[in-house]
């Protein structure tokens, strides 16, 4: 169901405690990718324009809860947000609950916009403590979620924070509605045919949302490490690759349900292959089976065109995971190739979503992501959400038809 919109609540004089998720690679100093910033900002700006005081905060990196580390300040996210904005914004501590934070919050007036420092800071946001959550809703009048990439964390401002806020507006910002919007709409009806990517490196991670796709997708296509597990699984040889073997026999009975349920499973039938994954090493086309001594490292040109001739026709892709080792090339060939028939695929009518931080990486090294019809901020959020979990921290967010029979 949908969920209550900031851009439908009263803000006017009223301070929002918007929850986002700033967790970005920060490397030299520099953000190497923002969008999860540049994503929040229209939230941030329906705020300010209608007359509201913004409070922001989010976590980074994992610091344990002992205070404040140079190393793990949001002083780089600070800076790179007034610039996006156009606005002062000013970074209060050292810690979110700190006197000089909490006087600094209590202060501000329409049209300012503070962030919090790393929310990680204080041990209660990991531990959970109601006195934590207690101080943060004195913060804000509003509580709005547009955090997408920590919806699948409880951490104290994701869940016992709008419980604490209970009796005020809770709402969805526009990030975060975009992302339910796509990836339940995608799962929940889906143009057909349906097809599934999934790729990476380990079948373990991708288990739970196979067998959850196996009740809603036409079409799967395995690719990445995670594919020889499966060739294991139907006796081929699989060379050097990685397998995991304790998992042989559960990817054997995903391979007997999806027949059983008529779905149309695809294993890559060529690889790229090499005897170490470095860059600019000698390769050899095999397969399907591997032979001793080499490693598939990517897909092969024959299941690349099969794969593309496949999406070509697909009414909703959703992808999950790279197909080849894409870090290093020659082994990105592939996956680039996919990011780019999905894109014309999306181009020509089909939706097409990407989950999953490496998927995204690869979407934007492939210089398509602007062609695609979403590409998710979550990285563990969006598989959670392949895999068929609700988000607990979204239950105490108010949801639109609530507000509707409540105007009645
Ligand atoms: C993410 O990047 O996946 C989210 O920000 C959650 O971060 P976490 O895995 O450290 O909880």
């Amino acid at each position: 169901m949908a969920k209550r919109f900031i851009d439908d609540v009263d803000v006017r004089g009223k301070r929002v405690f918007v929850r986002a998720d700033f967790n970005v690679p920060i490397e030299g100093g520099r953000i190497s990718d923002d969008r999860r910033i540049r994503l929040t900002v229209p939230t941030l700006t329906s705020i300010l324009s209608r007359g509201g005081s913004v409070v922001v905060a989010s976590h980074m990196g994992r610091p344990e809860g002992k205070g404040y580390e140079a190393g793990e300040s949001m002083e780089p996210v600070r800076a790179h947000l007034e610039q996006l904005l156009g606005r002062p914004v000013r970074l209060v501590g050292p810690t979110p609950t700190h006197a000089d934070a909490r006087a600094a919050v209590l202060a501000s007036k329409p049209g300012d916009v503070i962030l919090l420092e790393n929310l990680r800071f204080e041990k209660a946001e990991k531990k959970g403590c109601p006195d934590f959550a207690k101080q943060l809703a004195e913060y804000g009048d509003i509580y709005c979620n547009d955090a997408f990439g920590a919806c699948h964390r409880t951490d104290s401002s994701m869940h016992a924070l709008p419980l604490a806020m209970a009796g005020k507006p809770r709402v969805v910002g526009h990030l975060l509605r975009r992302e339910l919007q796509y990836l339940q709409g995608v799962l929940d009806h889906p143009a057909r045919p349906f097809v599934a990517i999934l790729g990476g490196a380990k079948v373990s991670d991708k288990l739970p949302a196979l067998r959850n796709l196996l009740d809603r997708v036409d079409t799967i296509l395995v690719g990445g490490a995670m594919a020889f597990t499966f060739l294991r699984a139907k006796g081929l040889g699989t060379g050097a690759s990685r397998v995991e073997p304790a998992l042989v026999d559960d990817a054997r009975a995903i391979l007997e349900l999806a027949a059983a349920k008529g779905i149309s499973f695809h294993l890559p039938s060529d690889f790229v292959c090499a005897q170490q994954l470095a860059a600019g090493v000698d390769t050899v086309v095999e397969g399907p089976a591997i032979p001793d001594g080499w490693m598939g490292l990517d897909i092969g040109p024959r299941t690349l065109a099969e794969w593309a001739s496949i999406l070509s026709n697909a009414g909703t892709v959703m992808w999950n995971g790279p197909v080849g080792a894409f870090e290093t090339p020659p082994f990105d060939a592939a996956t680039f190739a996919l990011a780019r028939a999905c894109a014309d695929r999306a181009a020509s009518g089909g939706i097409v979503v990407a989950g999953g931080g490496d998927t995204a990486a690869a979407v934007a090294q492939a210089g398509v992501a602007d062609r695609f019809s979403h590409v998710s901020t979550g990285g563990g959020a969006s598989l959670e959400m392949m895999e068929g979990k609700a988000f607990v921290t979204l239950d105490s967010i108010e949801d639109a038809s609530e507000l509707a029979s409540a105007r009645v």
